[in-house]
């Protein structure tokens, strides 16, 4: 196998998506478009990858990290401009080179290796791959000589009317022999209608040359998506949504409506759980073995066990262990860690707490700031006052302690091992072990007080 580079293009500004964003930092299914390529690339044996920065460098580079390499294009000049930032990390190395736009998140890795392989076989100097779609508006066109070989792309905007009826495009993804790359770079001119350095250009100065120039064609033209405005942003996450779902089907995942249901790339999820509409998982998250989500449930980044169901709730950035049960309506923020077996009923919302094993808050708590153990009853409308206007505060309760409804545990407070705490009290200090606390007022009833009321006579 030939050694093989991969240049990424990401120095663009992405004008048309009329973003403070970075065009190839927008995000298709919870993860960025150049993420999705570069992840796309790296799973291809690829020796050394370059990605090409300007607008956003800095953020582009801390996005994708040391996956890449990165060469700076100071000024937009143009797609052929920008592979020739690569010339100082590339230029001279013999293999085989695939360029790919940092706003094509949909073309598999599969079709890339086909694309290679073609042009490895063929012995080509340049390969483009190419779709067919209905409509190529904006694309580059394919312009292909009476033996049906290619002779060039043409840009939509330098196109003729002839050539614009041409529905085969260009996907902006090629292969090309490195050292040919490099050299038909430096013939590259900008005299075009944007007065640019097109990269697709390279085509057709190898194919005068008399090399051999190639084109892949995949049949899935959803692939091809080049993502230049909003529009075409809601399209790529139409299909992407729509592979992720069917990938989780295919693993044993039963997604009642998969229209309506939104998981993002890189879930995993176990076999045998249901995912009822309206849900929507986000990057992130691990989910096990039948578990039931939703109805209109939203988790994001958290990592949830077995048989555990989690109805029309919201969970972000938490672990959430087997055979829990979650909701209706609940709220799971940050941080938290609930174990296996526990219940967290309607209207409670529970923060940054550790939940110990078989513990309950089953009705309009708020358990913040909070260490709970095992067996813990936590009775409705309990709360823990972890905040004075200032600071937070933790609260600890103690294994099997039972919570009587209503109760305000004023944190700093910790309540012992097996302790109770009377319905309605205001804990504002600890309470130890086995213990009853009772801290509300005693109860007073005045006898016959309504009927000697002056107003009753
Ligand atoms: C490009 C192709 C077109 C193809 C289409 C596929 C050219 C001239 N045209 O058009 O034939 O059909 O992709 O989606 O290549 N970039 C840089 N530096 C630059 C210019 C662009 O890094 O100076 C990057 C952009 O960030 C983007 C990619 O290259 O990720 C493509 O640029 P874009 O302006 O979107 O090209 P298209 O007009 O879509
Ligand atoms: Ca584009």
């Amino acid at each position: 196998m030939n050694n093989r580079f991969a240049v990424i293009l990401a120095a663009g500004q992405g004008t048309r998506m009329k973003s403070k964003l970075y065009k190839v930092l927008h995000s298709v299914c919870g993860k960025p478009m150049v993420q999705h390529v570069i992840d796309h690339v790296s799973s291809l044996h690829i020796e050394e990858i370059v990605t090409i920065i300007g607008h956003g460098a800095e953020k582009v580079q801390s996005q994708l990290g040391n996956r890449s390499k990165y060469a700076l294009q100071d000024q937009q000049l143009g797609t052929a401009h920008a592979v020739m930032q690569a010339e100082d990390l590339l230029a001279g190395k013999k293999g085989t080179t695939l360029v790919i736009c940092g706003d094509t998140p949909l073309i598999k890795a599969e079709t890339m290796e086909a694309l290679i392989r073609q042009h490895e076989e063929q012995g080509a100097k340049a390969s483009v791959l190419t779709a067919y779609v209905e409509d190529p508006t904006g694309y580059g066109r394919i312009i292909r000589n009476a033996d049906g070989f290619v002779e060039k792309v043409v840009e939509h905007k330098d196109a003729s009317d002839e050539e614009k009826r041409v529905k085969e495009i260009n996907t902006g993804t090629y292969c090309f022999d490195n050292e040919a790359l490099f050299d038909a770079l430096k013939n590259v001119s900008n005299d075009n209608v944007q007065g640019e350095y097109y990269l697709p250009d390279v085509i057709e100065i190898l194919k005068s040359r008399g090399e051999i120039v190639s084109a892949y064609q995949t049949d899935d033209f959803e692939e091809t998506l080049g993502v230049n405005d909003r529009v075409a942003l809601s399209q790529a996450e139409r299909t992407m949504k729509r592979r992720i779902n069917e990938q989780h089907m295919r693993n044993g995942v039963t997604i009642i409506d998969p229209d309506n249901t939104y998981i993002e790339a890189d879930v995993v999820i176990g076999p045998d759980t249901i995912i009822y509409p309206g849900s929507i998982i986000g990057i992130g998250s691990r989910i096990g073995n039948d578990s039931i989500i939703g109805p209109n449930s939203e988790i994001k980044n958290c990592v949830i066990g077995e048989r555990t169901v989690i109805r029309q709730s919201v969970a972000h950035d938490s672990e959430i262990g087997s055979d829990v049960a979650i909701g209706p309506f609940a709220h799971i923020r940050p941080a938290s860690q609930i174990s296996d077996e526990v219940k967290i009923g309607n209207f409670v919302e529970i923060k940054k707490a550790v939940f110990g094993k078989g513990s309950k808050a089953s009705h309009l708590s708020y358990i913040g700031d909070a260490e709970v153990g095992m067996d813990v009853n936590i009775g409705c409308g309990s709360i823990t006052v972890n905040y004075d206007g200032k600071n937070k505060h933790l609260t600890k309760i103690g294994d099997g302690v039972f919570v009587g409804c209503n109760s305000n545990l004023v944190a700093p407070v910790s309540v012992g091992d097996g302790a109770y705490i009377a319905a309605g009290s205001t804990i504002t200090t600890d309470v130890p072990g086995e213990a009853l606390a009772v801290a509300r007022a005693r109860q007073v009833n005045k006898e016959d007080y309504v009927k000697n009321l002056k107003f009753n006579k």
